[in-house]
This record gives C-alpha cells, sequence and structure tokens, in this order.
C-alpha cells in the first residue's frame, strides 16, 4: 500500500499499481495533492471554454477543480480506475480518457492550459512527458508542472527517507525516480520545461501538510508494504524505523495525526505565440 501516493515505488509504472490504488488515493492522498492543484490554478488565467488538458490526472484534483471555474477539461491518466473515478463525477465539462502521458493520443495546438501534478515527474520518459505537453498547447497557451522539491517525494516517503538518513546514513535508499529527481530542484525544472519548448518558465515553491493517521503505525506492515523505503528494510531496522516514528509523535505531542510539511515546486511557462 502507498498510504501517500505522494513518491515513487518500483510499481508506479505499472497501470495496475494505481488500480488498485485509486479508491484509498482519492480517500487519502488526493485532499493533500488538492491543496497543490488549487495552487497550480491560482497561477493560471482560466475563465469559461478554456480548454484545458490535466496530464496523469489521478483522481482528479485538478481537473474538477479547473471545470468548477468554467474550464472545458480533458483529464488523461493511464490507469483505468482513477479513469473511472473521474469520470464518476459526472461533470458536463470533464471528459476522462485513459491514456499514456509519453504518447498523447490528442491532437497539435488544442488546448489552451495544459497542466500536470506529480504526474510526469514519475513517467520513465518524463522528457517526452514534458513534449506531449508542449505539442498538445496551443501557441501562446500556458503550462504548470508540479513536482516535490524532495527527490524522495512528500508525505509519508519524505518522512521514511528522512528516519533512515538519521538511523542508517550509510546504507543506500531506494532510488527514486529519474524526473523526480532531475525536476526537484528549481533551475533544473525550469531548464526540462524550455527543453520541452515551453519559454519564460516561473518556478515557485509551496508547502502544505499532509495529515497522517496514527492509525497506520499500528500495522506498519500492511501501511508501508508498497514502499521500499520500508520494504527493503530489515526486520531489526523495521523495530528501529517504528521506534524513531514513535518518538517524534511523542515529542510532537499529537494524538490522532502526525502533520508532516511537503514542499512542491510549481512551474508556470508559456508556449511561443
Ligand atoms: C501521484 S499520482 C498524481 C495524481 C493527481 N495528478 C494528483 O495530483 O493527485 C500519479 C498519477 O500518474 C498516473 N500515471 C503514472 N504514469 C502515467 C503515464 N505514463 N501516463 C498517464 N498517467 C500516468 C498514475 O496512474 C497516477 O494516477
Amino acid at each position: 500500500m502507498d498510504p501517500g501516493g505522494c513518491g515513487v515505488t518500483r510499481e508506479t509504472t505499472d497501470p495496475d499499481y494505481w488500480n488498485d490504488l485509486a479508491a484509498r488515493y482519492e480517500a487519502m492522498a488526493a485532499p493533500f495533492t488538492g491543496h497543490f492543484a488549487q495552487a497550480a490554478l491560482a497561477g493560471l488565467e482560466i475563465g469559461s471554454g478554456t480548454q484545458l488538458l490535466d496530464v496523469a490526472t489521478g483522481t482528479g484534483a485538478l481537473a474538477l477543480a479547473a471545470a468548477e471555474r468554467g474550464a472545458v477539461v480533458t483529464a488523461i491518466d493511464f490507469a483505468p480506475a482513477m479513469v473511472t473515478r473521474v469520470a464518476a463525477h459526472g461533470h458536463p465539462h470533464v471528459i476522462a480518457l485513459q491514456m499514456d502521458g509519453q504518447a498523447l493520443d490528442l491532437p497539435d495546438d488544442a488546448f489552451d492550459v495544459v497542466a500536470s501534478v506529480f504526474g510526469v515527474m514519475l513517467f520513465p520518459d518524463w522528457r517526452a512527458g514534458l513534449a506531449e505537453m508542449a505539442r498538445v498547447c496551443r501557441p501562446g497557451g500556458s503550462a504548470v508542472v508540479v513536482v516535490w522539491s524532495d527527490p524522495e517525494g512528500a508525505a509519508i516517503f519524505q518522512w521514511l527517507a528522512d528516519i533512515r538518513r538519521q538511523l542508517f546514513p550509510a546504507d543506500p535508499r531506494p532510488e527514486p525516480a529519474v524526473g523526480m529527481t532531475v525536476m526537484a530542484e528549481p533551475e533544473r525544472l525550469a531548464e526540462a520545461i524550455v527543453s520541452a519548448g515551453f519559454e519564460a518558465p516561473i518556478v515557485r515553491a509551496e508547502a502544505h501538510e499532509f495529515q497522517l493517521d496514527l492509525q497506520l503505525l499500528d500495522d506498519p506492515e500492511t501501511a508501508f508494504s508498497g514502499m521500499p523505503l520500508w520494504t527493503t528494510l530489515t526486520t531489526v531496522q523495521k523495530r528501529a524505523v517504528r521506534a524513531e516514528m514513535m518518538r517524534r509523535v511523542v515529542a510532537a505531542g499529537v494524538k490522532n495525526v502526525f502533520p508532516i510539511t511537503s514542499t512542491a515546486l510549481i512551474a508556470t511557462a508559456r508556449l511561443a505565440g
């Protein structure tokens, strides 16, 4: 299980990983990623009839919020269960389609705004994902790309990585997706977006708290089962990691939820018009 849905695992390139996760993602991760989707939209001109593409829409945080502002939204994801969840909202201005973001089955110059929130960064060919966003954006249109500022992800991923760094500094940790590593730094994110064909990128940081349900720590083996940052630990190391989690929770003086602040980079850019 990936309770936060906010980092990369070996399986993230498999649609079935996301199919299995869709219900939990909508309940647990989307309320958190939704803060960043709202922030991404805040930097864009969106009005009635704006044609907007949301790449790797997940359960549709950005797509649905954009439609509420009057946009006509195409929301794509390679996991059918995610697409079904977006379609289930029945929003008259949202069409949800199953599609690989690295090879969009969409015409050139079709959208006023192209967006991807914690999506393109996961693609094996993340540069193709960005280039496809540029291809389908009309000249003069806008792009917004949101990534984590920590290559190891956010929320529980970030917490686990931090604890592993503290407890086992000499041990290597599982490699994040290449796109997450490259784009976690503002200059490199801007460079990647320009390489894809956009211009005048502006990158800003945005932080929000992930509220970790402390009940998950009762059974970490289940809670963190899909997360290499947990599964690659030995039994003895897992015990030490859980003890450090509990120590941090007690030190924070919290009862039901433990807040983990995660920071994203939000990049906006334009296609030359
Ligand atoms: C971390 S979730 C982000 C979802 C959503 N944008 C949000 O912010 O909540 C990543 C999403 O990317 C989708 N995804 C991963 N690889 C993809 C690909 N190659 N093409 C399209 N979607 C992909 C997954 O199915 C999943 O829904």
